[in-house]
Parts: structure tokens; C-alpha cells; sequence
């Protein structure tokens, strides 16, 4: 499908390399009987050859702002669903392919249909609330808040009346929806069994060299290196697969083609047998039910859901554990493709079929034998008993008996579209009436290289009673039986050995339960999706400021017409590049061969340190990084040549023929201790301190010493870094269309790269998709050694990494060591703290000094600590470099100091909201840094936020229900902010603008800030239409750019709007004033009238703008300064219930932020839900883990997971402080871009609390340590429960850790 992309231009098929963002898809197929079907899947798995027959609806051809905008579309972008913009497509293809299924969805069908697309932006409930308009109201089904009784519906918008206008909506009529083609439908009752390709296509067939031959005879198709073949018949597939045994069959292509994308798996030929009938059969027979093998799972998942009912209960035990294994297996567009036989063939160590299947006493068919699916079927990793040339053609599944109890269970690091932890399905079956097991089978998933039998304590539980001695000797046995060495791949030995046995507890509730010996488990948090917003009042209707304006090109990114860098049309002569990183971390480079990379087709040349005209070097803040490693390498990952070559794929195969040879350096630092310990840190180390921290702890009551370790966090940006350098042609002129959020510092790079004036170097930036912070220096490095190659080709060179490389190459936020000592009163107040700092930079310094100079700015968050000592150093390390990341440092620095605030509650038996309390800053304040200010506002939010949350009844009622419960517990916290704004590098604390007013009246609107989806240009726009009095639709901003707008600063440190808004105000107040005149000339004239009057007067319709923001600075000798323009302050309360024995918890959030007056709500709002989530996923989600010799293990989406439609919070209520004001920016707004990230950390902190209350039960008292992020293994093995406590501790330095604690 991304062939299709590049060949058709059809950009709304986004070539991102994630699986769970592609759904830019759907397709339908003729079904049996004709019935067709809809459905979504991932562009990047889905073979162009598979889809012969097929009609593929893509974003652009269900609406466009040309034609017709379909209602979808309208919806998630009225409804603010779009920021960046870059997932909307996707989003979009999801819930059309449901709606042509299902025009009236349920919620549940919506979050389902949703849960394989990932947005980094929006945190989802913008996306959720546009598509719920969906829904009938008047349904029991749709799972709304009044559905659940938690007050007002949530389906009304009643509860955020001023965001969107549902009565504006486009009704959805299906009547008016693209019809499948007619001349694709068969008359054979056969899957997939038509004609021809569905539009313009086939073209693009024969321009590749394709050669395709129509059906009813074999497909076959010829490329390069890869023939594809589609057999009519088994008989045919099998004579096939006898004369070629290795050529793998490619159903869903899940297992095959990410293989052959990302690990260059090449396979000379591939069968595809979906036009095969025998595959696709279903039988019912006495004893269960017969499915084809090449069934999806999304079909297999339908059929036994409607058989459930027609069924006898008894009979549907099994088929009941499958449905809800295959509920959470992937994503739908994953199921919509995967084929029974497929998972069941590919053997996966953590399958979540075939444990159940298993258990469940399932078989599977070949040409010519039934085979029993159990221990013996499953061989080594990735490998049956089948052999190579053998063909699985159905899986019989059979009816449950009475006295029959089948349960699956499955742990993973997301709830959704994630791979299990640890999977498992279970049998047991009693004779009628009696309490004696005659049969019991238990396989588990990622147990170990393959699905596994628990064969040992089956025998145990066998023909005895199913009571407490039978399960507890059955504990012990599993716990030897499922030993996995401390080193095992996989790693989380000890939560997957608790997972065993917490799973076998779980069953042993379920079959009590069955047995009707015991009462229910505590009923969960309602999944509610209650949502309320409180936003500013009071702007005339004409005046855009202060509403709720859709993001300017939210319609266009629903449509997929918005352009991204890798969206702009290959010129003639274009190259791509590809990078060739180093695989050691620490070596010096012997010899570099290229020969062979440069025989291969389309290798065009290799491009080396050696190349470079100018510097070598990017040099920032007087550090210097190398552009491409010449004589050493200083981490896996760095960037040492790059391929140029003709396209992508030829520029791949070029990079990987490449040839470094390395002699290893000794000592590689890696961890943030080896780096204290030889004194490896990058200049100057930072302190501060404020009174006397030593004589202080004399004279407190007590004194307690903790740490806090923080991992990283990648930027996981959706679209991957980006950029095009085309040589103009003439006078060494370079224009970079770059996806960059400072431009100037790519166009100064390129520059000093090529050794030519900045005045030849244009950097154009449309918009981004998405940036995090990741967008800055590692950006302009990129396009530098781009440029480099465009300079010598005398091409045009585009580079757009992979997920994965950039992932590896990029770096992100900083992992962090924070250790303290802390000397506190028994009332409660905090008297001295001492905290140090030590984080991972990596192999250069970037931003890092940068970083840890601002971690110690917000060592102080909201508390007024009378003697207050920090110190920070940034560690240099043999790992990738890391860089800036929302919040810069603030969110590792105040979660030490929030942890530490904590720990003195728990010291004290103390709640730690009243600590909070009594240590906050209060009546007018100086900071550490000697910074004078008001905490009014931030004591207002918290007082509001407790209110709002109804904090204090909520907390009995945790208290009530902890006592009550043994395995899942509640817990609750309450979290502050206090966050500087603006650059303390005054310096940066500027911006400009240009504004041309056109002859027609139109404005053209340049501002240096750019556009990454935080909706900066709908604020500007928002800016100039006032100043200008003029409807926003007149203003128009094309992109950012060096030749409109020069010398700009980087849209970051939440400052972006406050600068460039100014700056614009600044220019249309010149151009206002200039058509005073002419008002007062023609008071009944028209803007236009006015406007054509200056021409024809010679009064210049263009000016410039300015803002000289202010002068910040620290000096860090005298440890003063004002490094901050004002603060943006936040309270946000979590509460949690947690399942001890897996880790899962479930969050209810309530957040207030004072933005000072809204610019645009919307925005703020998503703004502030964006920064929660990605804060929620830094805190409890994302881990990234390096292996022994500091290679990233963690380089997709598939090991590293962000937060998802089902992390969402089940409550998510964000209000606005009122009455607030800012005098130190823009129409008194604050800046909200970083702030709120922070307050991720409160559902860290109700992890922590939940936890508290399970390790109490145990006899475990007072501060105990959790690291950040508090992922399901971390929070389960910290409640100590009876299962993690039996689990025995690895004895460090008896094995070699699989992954490092960086
Ligand atoms: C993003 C993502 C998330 C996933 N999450 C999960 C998860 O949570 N749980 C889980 O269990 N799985 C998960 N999977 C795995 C997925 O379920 C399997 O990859 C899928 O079922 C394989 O089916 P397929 O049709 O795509 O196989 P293909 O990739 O087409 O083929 C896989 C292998 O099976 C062989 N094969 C296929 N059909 C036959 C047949 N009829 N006879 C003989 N050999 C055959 C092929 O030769 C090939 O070797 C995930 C996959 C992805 C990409
Ligand atoms: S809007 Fe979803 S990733 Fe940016």
C-alpha cells in the first residue's frame, strides 16, 4: 500500500512505520452471498498484490474540501479531534469503515474500531467526543455517562456547550456513501474472488513492471526480487507449497511483512492463497465448530459471537474465553487481516490463541490428518510440527461441557494493541455435581520460546478437590514448574513468574464463583467518558479571541489534502538518503568500504565526513557535535555515512551493504553510575542554594534520605524526521523544506555545512506532524548532512528516517537520578532539602547543560523550602545523545521533589495533600532564585481542583472500599504545578512578523513561529483578525519561512504565541493605523474599499513586526535571576483502582490550569489533554530499554508503547480558572504548551497510594521505592502481594541483566 502511496500521490495512505497508525484504509470485499463488508487495516502491512479484486477507499476519496466534506471528517475536526494532524486520516478511516458496517455505533464499537490508531497530540477524547455524535442517544447500548447514571449525557453536549456545535454537523446519510463496484462483483461465492483492480491503480501495475493476469487463472506478479503467486484451488496451493516448501504463505501478512519491512527479511517468492475457497470454509458439527484457517480473526471473533447465543451456555465456555482474547488481541485492523491459521502457524512465544486454543482441546486439520493443538504442536520458537511444505486448512474448535470452566487471561504493557506480558488459557472439568477435578489443562504465553503446558501442576490438581490445599501445593508447583532463568529474553522475569501465578489465582476466583461459593469482586471505576469544560466568557461575537475557532487546518488534515514535508511531489532527479549508523558505543573507526554499495542498482553515491565543504561540526550554545563520525564513534546509533541512491528502498539496500570496521574502545559508560563514578559529566555541573541546608538539618525533628529514578521518554512525534534539499540551480542557492520548529537553525546549519552565506539557504516549514521538542537541534544535523549530498549530487535529496532509525538515531528525554535528603518538623514543615540531580545525556552535550540548569529552577514547584540546596550535572554516557523534550527538565525535576514530599507524609502517617498544603508557598512569594511573585492563582487552583474532584469525600470512600478489598485498591492524589514561561537565554525572547494586506483585501500573515500542531497560527490568525477588525477567513498563513520572516527562535519553551502573537499584533496595528485615514475619509467604506483606496494613494499594505520580549537571565554565580516571564500554574487530582495481582489500574482525572484569558479554548484544552497524556504515559506507560552493549532494544511501536485510546482517563474533567489574568502577555493569555505535562504524574502518585494501602495488608509500613515509569510490572511486584513475595529474588551478579538501568 505505501508502494501506492509514492506511485499516486495519494498522500492520505501515510507512510508511517508504526502498525497501529495506518488505517488510512478501507476495503471492501465481496462476501459470501455477496454480502459486503467493510473494513479497516494498516496500510503498511497490506501487500498491493493482495489487494487485486479489492476496492480501496482511501481518506480523499470519501470527502474533500473541493467536493463534498463527508460527515466523519467534519466531525473530528469541529470537534477539535486535529492538532498536528498527521493521525487524523487514520482516525478518520477507522470510524468510516464502522460506519459503513454499523452506521449507528455503540461507544464500545467506537473505542474498539479506534484502539489501533495512536494520536501523540490530542489525548483522544476530542477524537472520542467528535465520533460519539455518532451514536443514537436514545440506545441502552451506547455506554454514555447517563447510560451509566453519572449525571448529565454526556451525548448532549451539555457539558461542553462552548467547544462545538452538534446541531451544525452534516447528517450522515448512507445512502449517499461510494458504492462497491460493480463490474468486482463475481458470481462465484469466493472471498476476495473478483476481477480486476478498483480505480487508477492498475496503472501503476504496469509502470512498476508488474505483470498481472485477471482471474479465474493464477495471479502472479514479478518484481525486482520478489515473485508473488495467487493459486486458485488447493489443489494448485498445494502443488505449489510441495515444489517450493520455503516460500511462506501470506494471509494477513502481520507476521510476514513486518519481517520483511523492518528486519530485511527477503523471500524470492510468496504464496498467497486467499482466493483458495477450502480456507475460508465453516462447518458446524455435533461436537463444535469447524473454521477455515485463512478466516480473519475479526470474522472469527463475529461468527462465534453470534453462536454464543444459539448455544446452550454450557456448550460455549470456550468459544466465550476466545471471543474475549480475540476482543483484545491487536487492533481491528490488525484482526480485520490476520488469519486464524496465521497466528496459529506463526508460533509466537506470547500468542494468545494458542494457549486457549490449547486448553480448550482444539485440533487442527491438514490436506490430509487432524492434529491435536497441545504441547507437542509447538516445537521451538516460531515453529510447529507441521512441516515446511504442509498446509493447515481448518481448526476445529469444540463445544464446552457442562461442568466444563475455560478462562482466558492476558497481561500486557498496554491494554490495547500491545503483545501480551504473559498470556494464558485454562481448562478444568468436573463431573456433574462434584467439586473433583476429572480433567484440567493450563498453557501460558510468554512463559518462554513457545506457548507452553503447565503439564506438572495440571497432574497435581487432578482427580483432588478444587479447594485452598489443592491450589496452594498447585502454586508452588507452577512456580517451579515455569522457572525462567533472571537473563531470559523478554526480561520482567520476576512480574511474568507473578503473573503465573496471579492468573491461576484469578481462575481459581472464577471457578469458586461458577461453583457458587463466592460473592463478586469489587465493581470497577464506570467507564464513563464524562467530559466538562469551563471556558472564559465575555468576547463580543465579532472578536475571534477568546473562542473556541476550530484548528485552521483541521478540515484539510481530515481530508488528507494537508501537505507534510515527505508529501511534496518528487522532482525530477530526486535521491533519497539513507543514513549508516554505528553498531558499537564506543570504538574507533578502521576502515570504512563502500565498494559494494556503490555497485548496487540506484546507488548513486556515499556520503562521508570528507564531503562536508564547510564545518564538520554543529555547533550550539559553544558545544559542538559532529555531523558524521570520521575517526571514532561514541554510541550505537551515530550517524558515520549516508547512501544516496535513486529511491528509498535502493538507498536502504545501499546503507546495509556498507562496510565499518571498528577497533572497541575499552570502559563504555552507560549508566547514569558509571558516569558518577568516573566522573564522567559534560561542563559546568550546576548549583543552587538558598539559606544554610547544613546547619538547617540540625535543628529539624526528623530527616529522611530517598531517591528517584526516571526513565526517558522518546518523542514518538508521528511524523519522523523529515526534509527535502533541493539546489536551486544558480549561485549555490539551497531551498530546504524541512520539518523543523526552528527553521533559522537548519538554515544557519545548512550554511556553515555547505561553507556559503545564510542568505542562499531557504528553509520552508508547512507544518509539522507533531515535535515535542524533538524537532530542534537533531533536525538541523539531519538536514545539514542532507544538504551536504544535495551540494555534491547536484540533486534534489529527500530524507525521511524510519520509525525505527529514528528511534535509535534521535534521542529524547533525559532518564534521571534524583537523590535526597530531606529534614522536615512533625507538623509537617519542611525545613532544608538537599536534593542532587544526575541525568543521561548521552554521547554530547545538545541541550543537556540547558536541561539541568532548568531542573533546578523547579526543584521548588509550589513549596517555600526555607533552605533549599540543589546540584545537577548532566552525565555523559555512550549512548544516544538526548535532547529537548516538553517540560525541558521540569517533569524529572518536580516528580523528585513531589516524591520527596511524599515521603514525608508517609514518615509522618500524614495524608500528603495536607503536606502539600502546609508547605506551599503563600501571600507574596520568593523563589530559590530570588524571583519575587504571587502564589494566588496557584493556591486557586488548588483549592478549586479539590473541589471540583470532591477530593475529600472520594478519599473516605477509597479508604471504605481498600478495607474492604483484597486485590484491586484505590488510591488518590492531588498534584500542584507551578511552571516558568519564556526563555531564560534572553536572547530568544524575541520574534517578527510580516504582514502584506493584498489588493482584494486578503491578509497574508508570516510569523517565525511554527506550526506543530499546538495551533499557533489559529491563535494568530485569532490575533490578527482582531487587530485588524477583520473576519478570521480574510487572514491566511501559508508556512513559515526564513525569507519572509528572519532570524526567528525556536517555537518552544510554551513561548511560541506569546512572542510571534506581538510580534503579528505588533505589524497589524502599523497597517491599521496606516488605513486610519482613509476610515475617516470613507467611514461607510468597506475593509476592501479602504484597502484599494492605499494602493491607489501609495500607502504601503505591507509592514513588519516586532516583539522584544523580555530580559530574563540567571546568574548562576550569585544563584539570582528572573528567568522566567510569569508562571502558568496547575492542580490535577487522579484516583486509581488497581488490580494487585496484574498491575492494571484504571484512572478518573480532574485537572484545573490557570491560563490567565483564553486565546482559544479549544486549543488550550487540547493542549492541556495533550501534555496530561503524554505526562501519563512518561509516568506509567513508556519504557525504553538498552541492551548490555548500549544498543536501543525499543525501536517501534510494537516494544515501545505510548498511551492509547484505552488509557484514556474513564473520567477526564479539565477546567479553566476564571477570572485570571497575565499582564505579561498576549491579551492576557498564558502560555500552556509544557505545563501540564507534569500533572501526568498524579496517576503516578495514586499508583503509589494504591499500592501503599496493598502493601499494608502485607505488614509493609512507611516510604517504600517505586521508579517512574510505574508500568503494570513495577506497580504489581511493589504491592508484595503472596504471589510476587514467593517469586525468589535474582542474586545480582549471578547473571547478566538482559536489559541496562540506565
Ligand atoms: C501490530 C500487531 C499486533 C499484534 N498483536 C497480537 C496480540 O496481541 N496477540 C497475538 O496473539 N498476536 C498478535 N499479533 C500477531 C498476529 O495475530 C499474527 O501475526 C497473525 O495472526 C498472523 O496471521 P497472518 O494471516 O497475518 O499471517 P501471515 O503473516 O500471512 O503468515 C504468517 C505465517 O503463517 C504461515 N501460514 C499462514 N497461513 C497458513 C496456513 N494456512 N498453513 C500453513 N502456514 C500458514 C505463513 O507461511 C507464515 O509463515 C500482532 C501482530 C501485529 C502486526
Ligand atoms: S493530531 Fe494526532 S498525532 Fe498529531
Amino acid at each position: 500500500m505505501l508502494l501506492l502511496r509514492t506511485c499516486s500521490g495519494i498522500t492520505g495512505i501515510r507512510t508511517l512505520v508504526t502498525l497501529a497508525h495506518q488505517t488510512h484504509v478501507s476495503i471492501s470485499t465481496v462476501h459470501l452471498y455477496y454480502t459486503i463488508r467493510h473494513y479497516s487495516a494498516n496500510a503498511c502491512l497490506l501487500p498491493l498484490c493482495q489487494l487485486h479484486g479489492a476496492a480501496v477507499i482511501t481518506v480523499e476519496g470519501i470527502g474533500s474540501t473541493k467536493t463534498r466534506i463527508h460527515p466523519v471528517q467534519e466531525r473530528i475536526a469541529k470537534a477539535h479531534g486535529s492538532q498536528c494532524g498527521f493521525c487524523t486520516p487514520g482516525m478518520v478511516m477507522s470510524m468510516y469503515a464502522l460506519l459503513r458496517n454499523k452506521p449507528q455505533p455503540t461507544m464500545e464499537d467506537i473505542t474498539q474500531a479506534l484502539a489501533g490508531n495512536l494520536c501523540r497530540c490530542t489525548g483522544y477524547r476530542p477524537i472520542v467526543d467528535g465520533c460519539r455524535t455518532f451514536c443514537q442517544v436514545q440506545s441502552s447500548e451506547t455506554n454514555c455517562c447517563q447510560a451509566n447514571g453519572v449525571g448529565n449525557c454526556c451525548l448532549n453536549g451539555a457539558n461542553n456547550p462552548q467547544l462545538f456545535d452538534k446541531d451544525d454537523f452534516l447528517p450522515l446519510d448512507p445512502t449517499q456513501e461510494l458504492i462497491f463496484p460493480p463490474e468486482l462483483i463475481v458470481s462465484h461465492h469466493m472471498l476476495f474472488h473478483t476481477t480486476r483492480g478498483y480505480l487508477v491503480w492498475c496503472q501503476h501495475f504496469s509502470e512498476m513492471g508488474l505483470i498481472c493476469m485477471a482471474n479465474p487463472q493464477t495471479l502472479t506478479f514479478c518484481g525486482e526480487r520478489m515473485t508473488w503467486v495467487s493459486p486458485t484451488s488447493l489443489e494448485e496451493l498445494v502443488q505449489l507449497k510441495t515444489s517450493n516448501p520455503k516460500a511462506p504463505l501470506v494471509m494477513g501478512n502481520t507476521n510476514i511483512g513486518p519481517d520483511m519491512r523492518f528486519k530485511g527479511v527477503q523471500h524470492p517468492l510468496i504464496i498467497s492463497p486467499t482466493r483458495v475457497t477450502e480456507l475460508f470454509e465453516v462447518t458446524q458439527t455435533p461436537q463444535g465448530v469447524c473454521l477455515g484457517a485463512g478466516c480473519s480473526l475479526s470474522e472469527v471473533r463475529s461468527l462465534l459471537e453470534k453462536l454464543v447465543p444459539q448455544l446452550p451456555e454450557e456448550k460455549t465456555e470456550l468459544f466465550k474465553a476466545l471471543i474475549q482474547q480475540l476482543g483484545n488481541l491487536g487492533s481491528q485492523q490488525i484482526r480485520n487481516v490476520a488469519s486464524l491459521g496465521g497466528n496459529i502457524m506463526s508460533a509466537y512465544p506470547n500468542s494468545d490463541l494458542n494457549p486457549i486454543l490449547a486448553a480448550g482441546n482444539s485440533k487442527v486439520s491438514v490436506i490430509s490428518s487432524e492434529v491435536p493443538l497441545n504441547q507437542d504442536f509447538f516445537v521451538s520458537f516460531g515453529k510447529t510440527i507441521l512441516k515446511p511444505e504442509e498446509i493447515l486448512v481448518s481448526v476445529f474448535i469444540p463445544f464446552s461441557r457442562k461442568g466444563e470452566f475455560v478462562r482466558a487471561f492476558r497481561q500486557a504493557p498496554r491494554k490495547e494493541s500491545s503483545f501480551a506480558t504473559v498470556t494464558t488459557g485454562m481448562r478444568v472439568f468436573f463431573s456433574e455435581g462434584s467439586r473433583v477435578v476429572q480433567d484440567i489443562s493450563i498453557y501460558y504465553g510468554g512463559m518462554g520460546p513457545t506457548t507452553v503446558s503447565a503439564a506438572k501442576t495440571c497432574a497435581a490438581i487432578v482427580a483432588r478437590p478444587w479447594d485452598d490445599e489443592t491450589l496452594s501445593r498447585a502454586y508452588d508447583i507452577l512456580l517451579d514448574e515455569l522457572a525462567l532463568p533472571p537473563s531470559a529474553p523478554g526480561g520482567k522475569v520476576e512480574f511474568r513468574r507473578s503473573l503465573t501465578l496471579s492468573f491461576l489465582f484469578k481462575f481459581n476466583l472464577e471457578v469458586l464463583q461458577k461453583l457458587r461459593e463466592m460473592v463478586g469482586l469489587s465493581r470497577e471505576i464506570q467507564r464513563s467518558l464524562h467530559f466538562k469544560y469551563h471556558v472564559s466568557k465575555g468576547q463580543s461575537n465579532q472578536d475571534p479571541v477568546g473562542r473556541p475557532i476550530m484548528h485552521r487546518s483541521a478540515i484539510s488534515q481530515a481530508t488528507g489534502e494537508a501537505v507534510y514535508c515527505d508529501d511534496i511531489p518528487k522532482t525530477d532527479g530526486e535521491l533519497f538518503l539513507a543514513l549508516v549508523t554505528s553498531s558499537r558505543a564506543h570504538a574507533k573507526i578502521t576502515g570504512l568500504d563502500v565498494s559494494e554499495a556503490l555497485q548496487l542498482p540506484g546507488v548513486v553515491d556515499v556520503i562521508t565526513s570528507k564531503d562536508i565543504p564547510g564545518k564538520k561540526v554543529r555547533s550550539m550554545f559553544g558545544y559542538h557535535e559532529e555531523l558524521l563520525a570520521e575517526s571514532k564513534v561514541s554510541c550505537i546509533g551515530q550517524m558515520v555515512c549516508a547512501v544516496v541512491a535513486d529511491t528509498r528502498a535502493h538507498a536502504k539496500r545501499g546503507a546495509a551493504a556498507v562496510k565499518i570496521s571498528y577497533e572497541d574502545l575499552p570502559d563504555p559508560v552507560f549508566t547514569i553510575e558509571e558516569a558518577v563514578e568516573k566522573s564522567s559529566f559534560f561542563e559546568p555541573l550546576r548549583m543552587i542554594e538558598r539559606g544554610n541546608v547544613t546547619e538547617a538539618f540540625k535543628s529539624v525533628d526528623q530527616v529522611y534520605e530517598g531517591e528517584m529514578r526516571m526513565g526517558g521518554q522518546e518523542h514518538f512525534y508521528m511524523e519522523t524526521q523529515s526534509m527535502l534539499v533541493v539546489p536551486v540551480g544558480e549561485e549555490t542557492e539551497f531551498n530546504v523544506y524541512v520539518s523543523t520548529q526552528w527553521p533559522t537553525l537548519t538554515q544557519d546549519a545548512v550554511a556553515e555545512t555547505l561553507d556559503i552565506p545564510s542568505n542562499r539557504v531557504t528553509c520552508h516549514v508547512k507544518r509539522i506532524g507533531g515535535a515535542f521538542g524533538g524537532k530542534v537541534t537533531k533536525t538541523s544535523i539531519l538536514a545539514s548532512i542532507t544538504s551536504v549530498a544535495a551540494w555534491k549530487t547536484n540533486h534534489a535529496v529527500r530524507c525521511v528516517l524510519e520509525r525505527g532509525e529514528d528511534m535509535l538515531i534521535t534521542g529524547g528525554r533525559h532518564p534521571i537520578l534524583g537523590k535526597y535528603k530531606v529534614g522536615f518538623m512533625n507538623d509537617g514543615r519542611i525545613v532544608a532539602a538537599d536534593i542532587q540531580y544526575f541525568t543521561n545525556a548521552g554521547n554530547t552535550v545538545d541541550e543537556s547543560v540547558l536541561v539541568v540548569e532548568k531542573i533546578l529552577l523547579h526543584m521548588d514547584n509550589t513549596y517555600n523550602i526555607p533552605n533549599l540546596r540543589g546540584r545537577a550535572a548532566a552525565c555523559r554516557t555512550n549512548l544516544p545523545s538526548n535532547t529537548a523534550f516538553r517540560g525541558f527538565g521540569v517533569p524529572q525535576s518536580i516528580m523528585v521533589v513531589e516524591n520527596m514530599v511524599n515521603d514525608v507524609a508517609v514518615v509522618l502517617g500524614r495524608p500528603p495533600d495536607q503536606v502539600r498544603e502546609i508547605n506551599m508557598y503563600k501571600g507574596l512569594s520568593v523563589t530559590h532564585y530570588k524571583f519575587e511573585f504571587s502564589p494566588e492563582n496557584m493556591l486557586r487552583c488548588w483549592e478549586e481542583c479539590k473541589a471540583k474532584s470532591d477530593y475529600s469525600a472520594r478519599r473516605r470512600a477509597i479508604d471504605q472500599f481498600n478495607q474492604q478489598s483484597r486485590w484491586k485498591k484505590r488510591g488518590m492524589s492531588l498534584i500542584p504545578i507551578k511552571y516558568g514561561i519564556a526563555f531564560a537565554e534572553s536572547f530568544l525572547n524575541q520574534a517578527a512578523a510580516l504582514v502584506h494586506i493584498y489588493k482584494d483585501g486578503s491578509v497574508l500573515v508570516n510569523h517565525g513561529g511554527t506550526e506543530m500542531g499546538q495551533g499557533i497560527h489559529t491563535k494568530i490568525q485569532q490575533v490578527a483578525s482582531r487587530e485588524l477588525h477583520i473576519p478570521p477567513s480574510k487572514i491566511y498563513i501559508s508556512e513559515t519561512s526564513t525569507n519572509t520572516v528572519p532570524n526567528t527562535c525556536p517555537s518552544a519553551a510554551s513561548f511560541g504565541t506569546d512572542a510571534n502573537g506581538m510580534a503579528v499584533k505588533n505589524a497589524c496595528q502599523t497597517l491599521y493605523q496606516r488605513l486610519e485615514p482613509l476610515r475617516q475619509k470613507d467611514p461607510k467604506g468597506s475593509w476592501e474599499s479602504w484597502v484599494r483606496a492605499a494602493f491607489f494613494e501609495k500607502i504601503s499594505l505591507s509592514a513588519t513586526g516586532f516583539h522584544r520580549g523580555p530580559d530574563l537571565y540567571m546568574d548562576w554565580d550569585k544563584m539570582e535571576g528572573q528567568p522566567y516571564a510569569y508562571y502558568t500554574f496547575g492542580a490535577c487530582c487522579c484516583e486509581v483502582e488497581l488490580d494487585c495481582l496484574t498491575g492494571d489500574y484504571r484512572v478518573r482525572t480532574d485537572i484545573v490550569v490557570d491560563i490567565g484569558r483564553s486565546l482559544n479554548p479549544s486549543v488550550d484544552i487540547g493542549q492541556i489533554e495533550g501534555a496530561f497524556m503524554q505526562g501519563l504515559g512518561l509516568y506509567t506507560l513508556e519504557e525504553l530499554k538498552f541492551s548490555p552493549s548500549g544498543l536501543l532494544y525499543t525501536r517501534g511501536p510494537s516494544q515501545y508503547k505510548i498511551p492509547a485510546v484505552c488509557d484514556m482517563p474513564l473520567q477526564f474533567n479539565v477546567y479553566l480558572l476564571s477570572d485570571s489574568h497575565n499582564p505579561h502577555a498576549i491579551y492576557s493569555s498564558k502560555g500552556i504548551g509544557e505545563p501540564v505535562l507534569f500533572l501526568g504524574s498524579s496517576v503516578f502518585f495514586a499508583i503509589k497510594d494504591a499500592v501503599a494501602a496493598a502493601r499494608s495488608e502485607s505488614g509493609l509500613v512507611g516510604p517504600f521505592s517505586l521508579d517512574s515509569p510505574a508500568t503494570p510490572e513495577r506497580a504489581c511486584l511493589a504491592c508484595a502481594s503472596r504471589f510476587t513475595q514467593k517469586i525468589p529474588d535474582s542474586k545480582p551478579g549471578s547473571f547478566k541483566p538482559r536489559a541496562l538501568n540506565i
